[in-house]
């Protein structure tokens, strides 16, 4: 059921702070942009209307729109206020609750924000701020309270004086409106300050000098408001995300040895039982089967499938490859656009040169063959059935070796038995 809520996700800004090419909302964290887990938190909550505002490059932003999310401009970049109205349009005669949700803000859980909303909905408030109070509050908004300790505005750490900067209560940016209110104030936000653009955040002070309904739901885990503006803290969001990815993946009965120096990205899956050593990398579109064992030091691109009972061991980077179940990889080599069998056994230094200057091409190696230290494959070549290559074997493209063959040599040459 679509709930009584609106969503407008703020995505327009230019991201200065990253000095970057690319725009803001496109850097990835675990391996995906991080506007794209701000839409999936969005879409989560259900609500009847989703708006995105974009604006800096939005013909490369818009490319990760799915179909249902709304797609508004804002033409000129004059601040977080400019931005919601430029969403009003798209809002059509919504009415109800509107929730502001930033492009770069994307650790926030989907329960925190059911709780920002159904406390919005049970004190019947016209904005609920998500807040949190954390030891380094530089670079946010500083909520202030009043002398009854209520809250009476939000203000930017640009335009903040001494005593405001060491406060330490800030806006995480997330917050919940009376839609309608909302709109009819919003006018009366100036461009006052430092920047010289419409912040949001002063339709708080608005609202309180109209008497409206304000008040703050407080963060637990202040990570969740981790607001990406820089490098460092695109580090940061990446970290804690890993974390959490690790975590899922150990709860999925995975052993992990040292999460903190273990790598999976956002799409990646893992069987159980399986076991992964440190400074592994593990990228999107991987699977991984059973109680296989992988790593130290491995590095396992894209659209790389392996099957249960497979060991990759030490200083290997397989990309675009299949590996059939109980096939031994134990040392270092590079397997690319590879199609291995069962219980294959490669051994150290083999090296798949599946890329001939034009295009990539495939190497396959079937049930049971055994490939011997430092054979290098030339793409694209067949090693048949429990086929054998000795070590140091170059085997050269179109040169298939038949099934139960052994070959040697430079270029590699069947063997007579
Ligand atoms: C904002 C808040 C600050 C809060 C912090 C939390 C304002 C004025 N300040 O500051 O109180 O503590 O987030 O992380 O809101 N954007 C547009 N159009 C614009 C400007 C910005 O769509 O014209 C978008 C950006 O793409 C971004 C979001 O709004 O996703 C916030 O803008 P940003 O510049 O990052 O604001 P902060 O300085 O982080
Ligand atoms: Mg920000």
């Amino acid at each position: 059921m679509k709930n009584n809520l609106a969503v407008i996700i703020l995505a327009a800004g230019r991201g200065e702070r990253m000095k970057s090419a690319l725009p803001k909302v496109l850097h990835p964290v675990c391996g995906r942009p991080m506007l794209s887990y701000v839409l999936d938190l969005a879409r989560g909550l259900k609500a009847s209307k989703v708006v995105t505002v974009l604006g800096h490059q939005h013909q490369e932003v818009k490319k990760l729109m799915a179909a249902g999310i709304k797609i508004v401009v804002q033409k000129r970049l004059l601040g977080t206020a400019d931005a919601v109205k430029a969403a009003r349009g798209a809002l059509g005669n919504f009415k109800g609750a509107l929730l502001v949700l930033y492009g770069d803000i994307l650790l926030l859980k989907k329960e925190t924000i059911q709780g920002l909303l159904k406390y919005h909905r049970e004190n019947n408030l016209d904005a609920a701020i998500l807040t949190a109070t954390v030891e380094k509050p530089q670079g946010y908004g500083r909520i202030l309270r009043d002398e009854y300790s209520s809250i009476c505005g939000i203000r930017e750490e640009k335009d903040a004086d001494d005593y405001e900067k060491e406060l330490k209560e800030i806006n995480t940016g997330i917050i919940c409106f009376n839609k309608e209110k909302l709109y009819a104030a919003l006018g009366e936000i100036k461009a006052d300050n430092r920047k010289k653009e419409y912040y949001l955040t002063d339709i708080i002070r608005i609202f309180y000098e109209k008497g409206y309904a304000i008040d703050g739901v407080a963060l637990s885990d202040i990570n969740e408001a981790l607001g990406i503006n820089s490098r460092q803290e695109l580090s940061q969001a990446d970290r804690i995300m890993r974390q959490r990815i690790n975590e899922k993946w150990m709860q999925e009965g995975v052993s992990i040895i040292e999460p903190a120096a273990t790598f999976i990205s956002y799409s990646a899956k893992i069987g159980r039982d399986t076991l992964i050593y440190p400074f592994t990398v593990i990228e999107n579109n991987v699977k991984i089967g059973k109680s296989c064992s992988i790593g130290p030091f491995a590095h396992l691109r894209e659209g790389t499938v392996i099957a249960d009972n497979v060991v990759v061991g030490n200083f290997l980077e397989i990309v675009r490859s299949r590996i059939s179940s109980k096939t031994l990889i134990k040392h270092f080599g590079y397997l690319g656009d590879a199609r291995i069998g069962r219980q294959a056994n490669i051994g150290a230094g083999a090296v798949t040169a599946n890329f001939d200057g034009r295009q990539k091409n495939i190497t396959v190696i079937k049930d049971g063959a055994f490939i011997g230290s430092d054979t290098v494959m030339v793409a694209p070549v067949k090693i048949g059935k429990a086929a054998v290559t000795a070590a140091g074997a170059v085997v050269l493209k179109n040169k298939n070796v038949p099934d139960g063959q052994r070959v040697a040599g430079v270029p590699a040459r069947v063997l007579k038995k």
